[in-house]
Formats: C-alpha cells, sequence, structure tokens
C-alpha cells in the first residue's frame, strides 16, 4: 500500500478588479446574469457565464420550476446555450455568482456536482484545460482546470 495524494491549487482574488481583463469581464458577465434567473421557489439567484474560443461570452441564470427536476443551474444554463450556439467552438472559461434575491453571497458561488460533471465533459470535448471562476463579493477563487474541482474526472465511456 502507498499512500497517495490529490494537490489543489487555487487563486483567491480580494474583488473582480485583481482579475485580468478577460477573467473580470467574464466575472462581470457572470454578476450581470443573475438577472436572467428564474427563482420563485429557492429565490436563489445564480448567474453564469461561458467563454469561447470565438471570444463570445455566453451567459446563463437558474432557471425553477414548480417540478423541481425539471429546473436547470445558471451553470448548465450556459453551458448548454454556448454549446448548441457555437457547436464547432470550446469553451475556455465559466464563471458563476450567485445570491438570495439577487444580492451577491460575500463567498464566492460554488458549482453543484452535477455542473461540475458538464463542465468535465466539455472540458474533455476541448482537449484543454477550462478555468472556472467563482464569484463573491468578499472574494473570488479561480481554478485552472475542471479537475482542480472534481478529481478523478469520469470520462471512461
Ligand atoms: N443553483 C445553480 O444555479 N447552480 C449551482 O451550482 C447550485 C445551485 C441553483 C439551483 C436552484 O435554482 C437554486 O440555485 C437553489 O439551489
Amino acid at each position: 500500500m502507498t499512500e497517495q495524494k490529490i494537490n489543489i491549487s487555487y487563486q483567491e482574488f480580494a474583488s473582480i478588479d485583481e482579475l485580468n481583463a478577460e477573467d473580470r469581464e467574464l466575472a462581470q458577465a457572470a454578476i450581470e446574469g443573475m438577472q436572467g434567473s428564474y427563482a420563485p421557489y429557492s429565490h436563489f439567484n445564480v448567474g453564469a457565464a461561458v467563454r469561447m474560443t470565438n471570444g463570445q461570452i455566453v451567459r446563463g441564470a437558474n432557471q425553477e420550476n414548480a417540478a423541481f427536476p425539471s429546473g436547470l443551474c445558471a451553470e448548465r444554463t450556459a453551458m448548454f446555450a454556448a454549446s448548441a450556439k457555437y457547436p464547432d467552438k470550446e469553451m475556455v472559461s465559466i464563471a458563476l455568482a450567485g445570491g438570495v434575491y439577487g444580492r451577491i453571497t460575500d463567498e464566492p458561488a460554488t458549482p453543484c456536482g452535477a455542473c461540475r460533471q458538464v463542465m468535465a465533459q466539455y472540458q474533455t470535448r476541448a482537449g484543454k484545460p477550462m478555468s472556472v471562476i467563482m464569484v463573491g463579493g468578499k472574494r473570488i477563487w479561480k481554478f485552472e482546470k475542471v479537475d482542480d474541482i472534481l478529481p478523478l474526472i469520469f470520462d471512461s465511456i
């Protein structure tokens, strides 16, 4: 038996102004994307924004439904819309932000497991790392690749 370790490193920024220009634009788009949220049940408004290899940004927001499982998270809304709009382009990065009644949380919004799995597949499809930017009012986290938030990615089929 040997003890194995998985090391994860990420960057923390004190504000959106510390991000590079492209990431700042994406983070801003995620915050603005919160306005597209339809969350009459949780009142938790999430916005997401995906940057494609052609430089285009596609936004998404969580959409809830009275039949709860029929709703969808902001990140998947954004990724599915981006893939449908630019089927021959790859995703470079994704940012997300969220908050109750549209007021952004102090801590960064972190994506659910199902959204991480979907990110993983688009990263595999792209064949290069896709960065994930989690935006909060007090700090922002940047992970260089999806593996860092979903170690031991399933992509064996
Ligand atoms: N939600 C997202 O949009 N993204 C996540 O990563 C986690 C949760 C949404 C789903 C639901 O509409 C609301 O937040 C509360 O869970």
